[in-house]
């Protein structure tokens, strides 16, 4: 199961887990790039698709309990959904700091409960959180989406302990700035100055979706088999010094 699978590193890993053999249930709000992402991946036809918004956790429930009836026991489940910004703390309404948790932790928490109902008793399940550098370390005016980032790099500790008995391993990835529509839309692409500011913060360059995707899909294999409760920093080098 892949949330945010109509952009960016949600689609990126949709389609990277089909090519890796999988049966994939895409989880996103706009059902047409849904389904361009449906159409990049291999076996289109083995795969299951839902238009929704994570936030309406009844539909969400009620669509797990489907998925799970068509398709289950599931075995992964990479938590790629999420919104950004930057924003000044005269900004940070109540309504907007609201917004942000809703959207980025409570949406997240509530799929894992509802998918490990349905996670596969005999050989256990991998969840993943797409947190970000930004849970880790600080910019001006990120501090709504270091809060919400940073509580998931914390939650997934907790939740790892918790599920290991169900053999299900919790982990984090937490990219720099990668080429999607969410940093393409960022402030700091919008005037060559900044952009080359932040560029040049990744010693490696900027991240391509596949960056990313393929920590997930190590995450999500029995090579991680014994790796749970951690944070798998993802970022050309952006902490590194
Ligand atoms: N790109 C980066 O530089 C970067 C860096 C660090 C971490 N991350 C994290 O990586 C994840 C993916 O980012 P991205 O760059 O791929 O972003 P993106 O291209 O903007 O895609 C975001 C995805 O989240 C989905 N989404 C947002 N709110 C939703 C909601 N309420 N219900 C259902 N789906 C919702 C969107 O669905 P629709 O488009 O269908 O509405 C879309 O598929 C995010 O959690 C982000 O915070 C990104």
């Amino acid at each position: 199961m892949v949330t945010g699978a109509s952009s960016g590193i949600g689609r990126q890993t949709a389609i990277s887990c089909s090519k890796a053999g999988a049966r994939v249930i895409l989880l996103g709000r706009d059902a047409s790039r849904l389904e361009e992402t449906l159409s990049a991946m291999d076996n289109p036809e083995i795969h299951l698709m839902y238009a929704l918004d994570l936030v309406q956790f009844e539909e969400v429930s009620a669509m797990v309990e489907e998925a799970a009836h068509k398709m289950g026991p599931f075995h992964g489940l990479v938590n790629a959904a999420g919104i950004s910004t930057t924003l000044p703390l005269k900004l940070l309404s109540a309504e907007k700091m609201d917004h942000f948790f809703k959207t980025n932790v409570h949406t997240t928490i509530q799929l894992t409960r509802f998918f490990t109902r349905h996670s596969d008793k005999q050989s256990g399940a991998s969840i993943v959180f797409l947190a970000s550098v930004m849970g880790m370390a600080g910019e001006m005016g990120k501090t709504i989406y270091s809060l919400t980032k940073g509580a998931l790099i914390s939650g997934v500790r907790s939740l790892a302990l918790e599920l290991a008995p169900r053999n299900i391993r919790v982990n984090a990835v937490s990219p720099g700035v990668v080429l999607t529509p969410m940093s393409q839309n960022a402030i700091y692409s919008q005037d060559e100055e900044s952009l080359n500011r932040v560029k040049s913060l990744h010693p490696l360059g900027l991240g391509k979706p596949e960056d990313v995707a393929n920590a997930c899909i190590f995450l999500l294999s029995d090579a991680a088999g014994w790796i749970t409760g951690t944070n798998l920093v993802v970022d050309g080098g952006y902490t590194a010094r």
